[in-house]
C-alpha cells in the first residue's frame, strides 16, 4: 500500500513499481533514515507539535525497528517505493496513529535529502583512515628506499637520477590532497535540510536549529528551494573520488610496467597477482590492471551525476533519485580498490639492482654532467651543447659518461678534469639534489617522517 493514497483510484502497475523503486538501493540507508525520524520527532515534540506520549511511542517503535534490521527479524520489503515509505509503514503498523504523526512538517524531498548527507557523511569518513593507510605504506617505503637510485622519467625517456623513496613520495602528496578534498567536501554539505519541506518549508513552529545540532551537523541550509534540490556535494565527492581513480590508476600503470620483464624494478607478491590459463610461465598484475580499469566506472559515476543535475528546474525532480546509485558505486568502487591496492604494495619486492642498472644506461646524468663544466665557469647553454656531443659520441662507441675516457672529455672542452667522474656518479647526483621537494635521500627521510607524524 502506498503512503499516497486518497488522491488514486488503483494500484500503480505492478512493473512501473519496480521501475519507480529506489528500495534496492537506497535500503543502505536504514540506519540514516531512521536517526534522522528520531531528531525530527524529538524536535516535533520539544516544539508542542506532538505530544510526549506520541513522541515516545516514536522513538521506542524506530528503535525497535532498527534493532529487528539489523538483527535480521525484520526484513526490508523488496515491494516498497523507498527506505522512507518503508520505516513510516512499518511504524505506523507498529504503533498506530503516533506513527502517522512522524512524518508532520516534513517531505520525503527533505528527508531524502537529510538521508544521503548522513550516508556520506558517514562514506567519507570511513574512506579517508583508508587513504591514510595508503599514505603510511608508501612513508614506510619511502624510507626504506631513500637511497634507491633510479631513473626518473619523462616522456617514458630516462630523464635524470632520482630514487625510489621520492617517487613513492609523488603518489603520497597526491593522496594527501585526496583526504583534504574530500574532507573538504564534507565540510561543505554539512548543513542540514530538514525543514524545507517538500520545497517551501513549513507552516509549523519547527527548530531547525536543534534537529540538525542533535544529528551532528554544522547549521542548516537557507534556502528551503535549495535544500532539497542541491546535490552539489554529491557531484564533489565524485569528483574527489575520481581523482583518488586517477592516482591510483597512474599508480597502477606504473606498476604493470615495473612487474614486466622490461623494466623488472619490482616483483608483486604471489597472493596479490594471477597466472594464465595456458601459459605456465606467467605472473600477471591482475589487481593493478582492475584498479586501473575501475577507474572508467567512477568517472561514469561523475558523469551521471552531472548529467542527471544539470537540466533539472527546482527543486525536487524525480531524476535526482539516480543520484544514489551512482554515489554509492563510487565510494564502494574505490573503498573495493583500496582494499586490493594498499596490500599489494605493502608486500611488493622491490628490485633495487635492476632499478640502480637501469639508471647506469640512458646517461641520466648528463645534466650534472654540465652542471660540473658550468661549475668550471662555462655557460649553461655552452656546458649542454658540451655535454650533447659527448653523449653523441658515447652512444655511437658504446660507452657511458662514466667510461668515457678523460681524454675524450677534453677533446670536447678542455674545462673537464677528473672531478668530472664524481660529479656524475649517481649516488652522488641524486644526494645533492638537496633543494625543498628534491629527491635527495635526505630530504625523502625528512618528508616521509613528516607526513607520518600528521597521522
Ligand atoms: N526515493 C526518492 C529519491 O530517492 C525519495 C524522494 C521521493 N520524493 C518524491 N516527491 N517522490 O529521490
Amino acid at each position: 500500500m502506498k503512503l499516497w493514497t486518497g488522491r488514486f483510484e488503483k494500484e500503480i502497475d505492478k512493473k512501473t513499481n519496480d521501475f519507480n523503486s529506489s528500495i534496492s538501493f537506497d535500503q543502505r540507508m536504514y540506519k540514516e533514515d531512521i536517526t534522522g525520524s528520531m531528531a525530527h520527532a524529538t524536535m516535533l515534540c520539544a516544539q508542542g507539535i506532538i505530544s510526549e506520549e506520541d513522541k515516545d511511542k516514536i522513538l521506542d517503535g524506530l528503535q525497535a525497528i532498527l534493532d529487528d534490521i539489523e538483527s535480521g527479524a525484520l526484513v526490508i520489503d523488496p515491494e516498497a517505493e523507498d527506505i522512507h515509505t518503508f520505516v513510516e509503514g512499518e511504524l505506523t503498523s507498529r504503533i498506530g496513529d503516533a506513527g502517522k504523526r512522524l512524518h508532520t512538517s516534513r517531505s520525503r524531498n527533505d528527508q531524502v535529502a537529510l538521508d544521503i548527507r548522513l550516508t556520506l557523511r558517514n562514506e567519507a569518513e570511513s574512506l579517508i583512515p583508508m587513504l591514510e593507510d595508503l599514505i603510511k605504506v608508501l612513508c614506510n617505503k619511502a624510507k626504506q628506499y631513500s637511497k634507491t637510485v633510479m631513473p626518473g622519467y619523462t616522456h617514458m625517456q630516462r630523464a635524470q637520477p632520482i630514487v625510489f623513496g621520492h617517487h613513492l613520495l609523488a603518489y603520497a602528496e597526491m593522496f594527501l590532497r585526496d583526504i583534504d578534498r574530500i574532507s573538504d567536501a564534507k565540510a561543505r554539505m554539512n548543513y542540514c535540510p530538514l525543514g524545507s519541506g517538500a520545497l517551501a518549508g513549513t507552516t509549523y513552529d519547527i527548530d531547525r536549529e536543534m534537529t540538525a545540532k542533535a544529528l551532528g551537523f554544522d547549521g542548516v541550509t537557507m534556502n528551503s528551494l535549495d535544500g532539497v534540490s542541491d546535490r552539489d556535494f554529491c557531484i564533489e565527492l565524485a569528483n574527489a573520488l575520481s581523482l583518488v581513480m586517477v592516482h591510483l590508476s597512474r599508480f597502477s600503470e606504473e606498476i604493470i610496467l615495473w612487474c614486466s620483464w622490461e623494466f623488472k624494478f619490482i616483483e608483486l607478491d604471489d597472493a596479490f597477482s594471477t597466472g594464465s590459463s595456458i601459459m605456465p610461465q606467467k605472473k600477471n598484475p591482475d589487481i593493478a590492471e582492475l584498479v586501473r580499469g575501475k577507474s572508467g566506472r567512477v568517472f561514469g559515476d561523475l558523469m551521471t551525476l552531472l548529467t542527471v543535475m544539470k537540466g533539472i528546474p527546482l527543486a525536487y525532480n524525480k531524476d535526482m533519485q539516480e543520484d544514489k546509485e551512482a554515489i554509492f558505486d563510487a565510494f564502494d568502487t574505490v573503498r573495493m580498490c583500496l582494499t586490493a591496492f594498499i596490500p599489494m604494495i605493502d608486500t611488493m619486492t622491490v628490485l633495487e639492482e635492476n632499478m640502480r642498472n637501469a639508471a647506469a644506461k640512458g646517461f641520466i646524468n648528463a645534466t650534472d654532467c654540465a652542471d660540473f663544466l658550468v661549475s668550471k665557469g662555462l655557460p649553461f647553454r655552452d656546458a649542454y651543447k658540451a655535454t650533447g656531443e659527448l653523449v653523441a659520441f658515447c652512444i655511437k662507441n658504446n660507452l657511458t659518461l662514466e667510461t668515457l675516457p678523460i681524454e675524450e672529455y677534453k677533446k670536447v672542452c678542455d674545462l673537464f678534469d677528473d672531478g668530472v667522474y664524481t660529479a656524475i656518479n649517481l649516488e652522488k647526483c641524486v644526494n645533492d639534489r638537496t633543494c625543498l621537494g628534491a629527491p635527495s635521500p635526505d630530504n625523502v627521510v625528512a618528508r616521509a617522517n613528516s607526513i607520518l607524524e600528521r597521522f
